[in-house]
């Protein structure tokens, strides 16, 4: 019998096939998550741990927990997990790929559509009794079809996305690390850019003020990939100052963002708190995929669904 560590209630009853295995479970069940001392103290009990975006598993949280047989992070990306730091010390490290990939890209859809069409705002003016009468130009929004849709990193999700904008009858860019467009050349050319990279430290502040100044002044960026991968402060001045049309954002950074951040004061931006993958269906596959990393590693087994390799390093 193991112990494993679970620092949120997942979705699901993917948790049952540990207890069915004897594995004993130890939930963190309270709403919000552990503090970083918590954290890595309830992890010391553990064999294994299922961890959620919002936990950073650095090299400290490692060298406490020396014992660990698995990390199983619930989500796709990994820049919570200090990658190098697990390598160095032998600790597995899991993720979730492929079961989320449809509802992200369904969701950038969405907040290209929504951010297009200026849903918040029209749907707010109706709250705010503003509808009056039917006008000829009222809320006149983006043209989704035959627009320009410009894709930057087309792994699973971008290619998924790609797939949605063809049954729009959209012209398609791709910018990934392998090649495609050149990503200036994207952003000029794009109506809408859509962000679909991991975070890593090639893509922080991918879209920064001189990015954001080579897109249309109609353009709208939607990011459902990670925060950093946009500098913040550039993108909130682009928003004020009418450089771009618009931004619809799934994942912010700081995240949460505070509520009397400056970016919310933009009109023009759509700000949703971190919810690609958050269907039913889709959580608990992922609670699956996790309980599979944990069930193979307490078994002595690879991981099934293990963290990509690191990138060869260049000789410099
Ligand atoms: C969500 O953002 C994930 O990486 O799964
Ligand atoms: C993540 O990037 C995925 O494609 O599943």
């Amino acid at each position: 019998m193991a112990r494993v560590f679970v620092t949120r209630t997942p979705v699901g009853d993917g948790l049952e096939r540990l207890r069915a295995a004897n594995h004993e479970v130890d939930v963190w069940s309270e709403p919000a998550p552990p503090p970083q001392p918590a954290l890595i103290e309830r992890a010391r009990r553990a064999d294994a741990v299922i961890c959620m975006l919002s936990d950073r598993i650095d090299a400290a949280f490692m060298d406490a927990n020396p014992q660990l047989k698995a990390i199983a992070n619930y989500a796709v990306g990994l820049d919570n997990v200090d990658l190098a730091a697990a390598r160095a010390r032998g600790i597995p490290v899991g993720h979730t790929p492929g079961v989320l990939t449809d509802a992200t890209a369904d969701l950038a859809f969405a907040l290209m559509l929504a951010a297009a069409r200026r849903l918040p705002q029209s749907a707010q003016a109706v709250k705010d009794g503003e509808w009056g009468t039917w006008q000829p130009d009222g809320y006149l929004g983006a043209d989704v079809v035959g627009a320009t849709l410009g894709i930057v990193g087309a792994g699973r999700i971008g290619e998924a996305v790609a797939r949605r904008a063809a049954g729009f009858d959209m012209r398609i860019l791709r910018s990934t690390s392998r090649g495609g467009t050149p990503l200036p050349e994207l952003l000029a050319q794009s109506d809408f850019v859509s962000l679909h990279v991991p975070l890593t430290p090639q893509t922080r502040h991918l879209i920064d003020a001189q990015a954001l100044q080579r897109m249309k002044r109609t353009a709208i960026l939607v990011n459902t990939a990670r925060g950093p991968v946009v500098d913040t402060q550039a993108l909130t001045d682009a928003l004020h100052a009418g450089t771009i049309a618009g931004a619809a954002l799934d994942v912010t950074d700081p995240e949460p963002l505070p509520p009397d951040h400056p970016l919310l004061q933009a009109p023009n931006a759509l700000v949703i708190p971190h919810v690609g993958s958050a269907t039913p269906r889709t959580r608990a596959a992922m609670t699956d995929l996790a309980v599979d990393n944990v069930l193979a590693a307490l078994a002595g087994e690879p991981l099934p669904h293990p963290a990509p390799a690191p990138p060869p390093t260049t000789a410099p």
